[in-house]
């Protein structure tokens, strides 16, 4: 069976004999004794990428979470992990990307340094998991490249898309879940968590233009992009995500 947006490409890549850094939770089921069974062998699986984006506060990693779970639970591997970050390299640029006091970042460098971040994820951690049959759960990707550079710090959406399909090269998520949340709401979230990172100081109408520029790019990549309302109770939202991603037959 072929899903609807399946990439077999992406399933014929040689495993990455690295080190990977992201972390795993291994499928439960064992099948070794099923007979005729009904549904695909774990084994046969493809792998595949999906992205949780939305502005901050939206409460993309607490649902990235207990996605994971109910996948697990299911028997499929997956392995979860975010940007910027998900790998030794990545996680130091991150630390440069997200410290206070680094407050004359130009956007450009900023740009390129979360795409620096992605090349390295992709390479060491996000293809060679694909290429192994596993889910690959990531808290934001290209979407909050277009969203936070282009939409938030005002740089060309053609160069932005441009040069973050140059880091991304043929990885595409199967599936984007957008966390739509009222910008104010998010904020007060964010303020009652403690210490603010350099971008999460950024003014009410920045974060406005991420949102705006989350729902435009919504539209625009209508066929992977799920918008989810995030205003509601976690569970309300979990449940939307788990019923969507078994739309997916996965
Ligand atoms: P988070 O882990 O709390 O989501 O923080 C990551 C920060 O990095 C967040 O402020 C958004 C920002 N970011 C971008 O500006 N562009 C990107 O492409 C990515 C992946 C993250």
């Amino acid at each position: 069976r072929q899903a609807q947006g399946e990439r077999p490409s992406l399933i014929k890549l040689i495993p990455h004999q690295g080190p990977q850094r992201g972390s795993c939770i291994s499928g439960r089921v064992s099948l070794r004794y099923s007979t005729m069974p009904k549904e695909k062998s774990q084994k046969n699986r493809p792998g595949f990428l999906v992205t949780f984006e939305g502005i901050e506060g939206s409460g993309k990693s607490t649902q990235l979470e207990l996605l994971a779970e109910y996948l697990a639970a299911k028997g499929r591997p997956v392995l979860k992990t975010r940007e910027p970050g998900g790998t030794s390299i990545g996680n130091a640029i991150r630390a440069i990307l997200l410290d206070p006091s680094r407050a004359d970042m130009v956007p450009k460098a900023e740009l390129f340094l979360i795409l620096a971040s992605r090349a390295q994820h992709i390479a060491e951690v996000i293809r060679p998991a694909i290429a192994e049959g596993k889910i690959v759960l990531c808290d934001r990707f290209v979407h909050a490249t277009i969203a936070y550079q282009g939409y938030g710090r005002g740089l060309a959406s053609s160069f932005v898309e441009s040069m973050a399909g140059h880091a991304a090269e043929s990885i595409r998520p199967r599936v984007t879940f957008l966390l739509d949340l009222d910008v104010s709401i998010a904020l007060d979230r964010l303020a009652s968590r403690g210490e603010l990172s350099r971008i999460d100081r950024e003014t009410l109408a920045f974060h406005g233009r991420v949102r705006e520029g989350y729902l435009k790019i919504a539209n625009k990549f209508k066929r992977i992009t799920r918008r989810i309302d995030a205003a509601r109770p976690i569970e309300a939202v979990a449940q939307e995500i788990r019923e969507q991603m078994d739309l997916l037959h996965v």
